[in-house]
């Protein structure tokens, strides 16, 4: 199968134009944030809360994309459960960004993938829902707009 190169990535008719970060569950916020700056030399964001998923986030930054570090506020919660499962951390999930998530969203459904939630304010203020990794080859997927 061939795959054009183009600026634009169409997944399942979804215009989505980049990675916007990848996400790694930890233990340890703290840890984490210094072993990317100080193993990888990353800038890394001061860390704020999301109650309502029962995270803590800090972002490494890089030139092309960002690595979104989150911690459990709570055992029973999503990243809580991941952590259960897999105690020294791992890969959570992808985000791609878009220009406009209700189309995203939209679109996708009407390709047969199944968001999570309808787009809602994430901790940047922007509107985002994750697809089920059913239908995404075992990976959660985050769509994200950009602004
Ligand atoms: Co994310």
């Amino acid at each position: 199968m061939q795959i054009e190169k183009s600026q634009d990535i169409e997944l399942g008719g979804m215009k989505v134009s980049s990675v916007a970060h990848i996400a790694v569950a930890v233990p340890d916020l703290e840890k984490a944030m210094s072993f990317y700056h100080d193993r990888f030399g990353a800038k890394i964001s001061a860390p704020t809360e999301n109650t309502a998923q029962g995270v803590r986030i800090a972002f490494a930054e890089f030139s092309n994309t960002k690595i979104e570090l989150l911690q459990p506020l709570k055992k029973v919660s999503p990243v809580g459960r991941f952590i259960e499962r897999n105690p020294s951390g791992g890969i959570h999930h992808i985000c791609f960004s878009t220009e406009d998530a209700e189309s995203a969203h939209s679109t996708a459904e009407a390709n047969g993938l199944r968001p999570l939630q309808m787009p809602e304010q994430g901790v940047h203020g922007h509107p985002l829902f994750f697809l089920h990794p059913k239908e995404t080859f075992g990976a959660l997927i985050e769509i994200e707009e950009s602004g």
